[in-house]
Formats: C-alpha cells, structure tokens, sequence
C-alpha cells in the first residue's frame, strides 16, 4: 500500500450555486398495524417518527409505552399529552372490536392485516395538515378528511363504503379526532416534541466522499462517487465534466439512498465514460451540513497505478471568492476543511 497521497483540488469556480438544500416539509407520525389471525386475536403493533427518527413504540405484548429517547418523555409529560396516553389503550381495544365487527358485517376473511397511519405535516410555509388513514389489507380503505370533519372511502367497495358510513355515525368521535389531529398532534404535540429534541431533530452529519474506478470492460471506464455518512437524507451528487455537470443520461445511474446502521445515510454516483478520453472528471456534492460549500473530489486518472489515492476536498465556493484554490488550502486549512484521504485498491 502506498502512503496517501494529498492533492491539490482543481481550482474550479461553480457558477450559480445556490446555499441550502430546499427546505421539506416535516412529518409526524404514529403507525399502527393490526395482525387478525382469527375471530378471537389481534396482534397490534405501533411506531411513531418524526421524520425518520423513532419517537416511541408499543410494547406487543401488554401495549405499554417505550419512548426511544429521553426528551420523548419529556415531551410526552406536557400539557394534554398524559391525559391523552391514558386513554389510548382504550382506543386501541376499540379499534380491535370496530374490525372483528367489520369482518362479521361484510363476511371478510381472516387472517387480514389492517394499518393506520395518523400524524401531522409541518410545512416549510408553516401550515399544518393533520391526517389519519385507514389500511385494510395493505389498500387504502378510508381516510378522515380534516377540513370536511368526516371519513371518507378511499376505494369503490362495500368495505369501504360501510365502514366510512359507520365511522361517520359517531358526531362525537369525529369532533374528537378533528381536535386531535388539529390541535394536538399538529400544535401541542409537534411543539413540545421539537422542544425538547431540537439537538436530535436539527442533527447534521457531513458526507464523506471517495472516488475510484472499475473497469467492466476495456472499453470502458465506470467512475463511482460513493458518498456516506450524513444526515439528513436530502443531498444532491452531481458530475463534472471539465467543469459542467453531466445531465442525466444513460451514462449516469445513481443508486438509492440507503440507511447506516448508525441513521445517516449513504448513495453511490456512477457515471461511465471512455478511459482516457481527455476530459477531467469531479464529483460534487452538495449537502445542508455544508452550507454554501460543497465537496469537490476529482477523479485522478492514473491507469498505471495500482492504487488511487482520493482526496476530498472542500472548496469554499462563495460567489463572490475568486481567489485561487491553492490560497485557500493554505489559508482555511484546520479551520474549518474538513480532509479525509483514503485509499482503493482496484
Ligand atoms: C387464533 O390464532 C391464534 C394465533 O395464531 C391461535 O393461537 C389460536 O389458537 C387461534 N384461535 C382459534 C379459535 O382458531
Ligand atoms: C410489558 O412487557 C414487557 C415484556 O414482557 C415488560 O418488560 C414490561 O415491563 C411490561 N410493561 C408493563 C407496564 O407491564
Ligand atoms: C404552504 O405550503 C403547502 C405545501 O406546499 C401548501 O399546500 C399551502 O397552501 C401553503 N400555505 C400557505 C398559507 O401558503
């Protein structure tokens, strides 16, 4: 193995860059899934996450509260909230005869998976939109609609029509879950929550990117941006031919993004080209831990080699900066660059 190698970083200036990733909205929600083996059993299981953190979940077996994080029962002790978690046991053995009725009703068949999925979405604009929706064998079977104050079908069957139908019998429930989902779980609920988790909920982890090569074929070349470890999910990977971004094409495949085991996440950037076709090669990235920067890591094309050293580089990209890259490597360096170097063997 050779030692690493640090490089210098192409002086590129990007035009048009733009600082923070668009703002998404937030999302709130509380899943439950219903098991129905037969007429006499119910195997019911909950998770609730904001976004894609776990908040709490259901103990299966005699349905008690496990919250994930401190500050969750933190949350959970304010305002409303513990009257509310007194009585959700209650409703869950509601909602476990209200289906056992249902299947008697329309001679349905066991076994049969039911789910519901109620939260709250926080938009950037800060407009809420509570919902609830009600699954009957992973189908959409019914939804309460907030603003109407009632249920909904949301398929053409006898279902879904008679469980909408006697949903909507029942005035009070529906005032109820109409204050529930407006009130509390968009307001009271959504506040003290990011309250109390504003350290876990606002948590940013900077990607670390590598660049290496694979050779399927000796006419071709697939250059591979592997980018990991940040948080959160949005991201943007792009090319950059001699400087322009690549356009999507059928040279450019991206996998998913995929979770870590530690909740950051991680995708890959594949872009094929012909080896030694004379052009020069970076992957950007661009992430809101960064800020205005971004990362720039060139692809270093020494076919000899066996082995390749990556250097990833921040390049600080303000519009206004002109200096040169190399002022800034010297200047910035330690303060706030971030460097990692790594090595593959291809
Ligand atoms: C219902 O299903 C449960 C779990 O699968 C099983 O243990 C039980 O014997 C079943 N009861 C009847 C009446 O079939
Ligand atoms: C619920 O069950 C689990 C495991 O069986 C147990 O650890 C927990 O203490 C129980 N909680 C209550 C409130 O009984
Ligand atoms: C806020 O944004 C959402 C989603 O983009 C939109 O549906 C809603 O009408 C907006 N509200 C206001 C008051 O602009």
């Amino acid at each position: 193995m050779q030692p690493p190698r640090l490089l210098l970083f192409l002086p590129i200036l990007l035009p048009g860059m733009r600082a923070d990733p668009e703002a998404e909205p937030q999302v709130i929600q509380y899943l439950l899934t219903g098991l129905f083996a037969n007429i006499s059993t119910a195997e019911v299981s909950c998770v609730a996450l904001i976004g894609d953190i776990p908040i709490l979940t259901l103990h299966p077996a005699n349905w008690s509260i496990h919250f994930y994080w401190p500050w969750v029962s933190q949350a959970a002790a304010q305002g409303d909230a513990e009257k509310i978690m007194s009585q959700y046991k209650i409703a869950l053995r509601n909602i476990v005869r209200f289906v056992h009725d249902t299947v008697q009703q329309t001679e349905q068949h066991y076994p049969l998976v039911v789910q519901f999925r109620t939260g709250c979405v926080l938009y950037p604009n800060t407009t809420t939109q509570g919902f609830l929706n009600f699954g009957w064998s992973g189908r959409d079977l019914v939804a309460f609609e907030v603003d109407k104050h009632r249920w909904e079908a949301r398929q053409p069957s006898q279902v879904a029509e008679l469980v909408s139908k006697s949903l909507n019998k029942e005035r009070s429930v529906r005032v109820l879950l109409e204050h529930l989902l407006s009130i509390w779980i968009c307001q009271s609920n959504f506040i003290a929550l990011k309250r109390y988790g504003r350290a876990a909920l606002e948590r940013q982890e900077p990607p670390v990117a590598t660049v290496f090569a694979r050779t399927p074929s000796p006419e071709q070349l697939l250059l591979v941006c592997h980018v990991t470890g940040f948080y959160p999910r949005p991201i943007s990977v792009a090319w950059l031919r001699d400087g322009q971004e690549v356009p999507p094409g059928p040279a450019l495949t991206s996998s998913p993004i995929l979770p870590n085991a530690d909740l950051t996440y991680q995708l890959r950037s594949v872009l094929a080209v012909a080896p030694r076709d004379g052009h020069s090669y970076v992957c950007r990235v661009r992430h809101q831990s960064l800020g205005s920067r971004s990362l720039l890591i060139p692809w270093e094309n020494r076919s000899t080699a066996p082995t390749i050293s990556i250097t990833i580089v921040v390049l600080l990209l303000l519009a206004t900066a002109s200096a040169g890259g190399f002022w800034w490597w010297k200047h910035r360096k330690g303060n706030e660059a971030a460097w990692e170097t790594q090595e593959f063997i291809i």
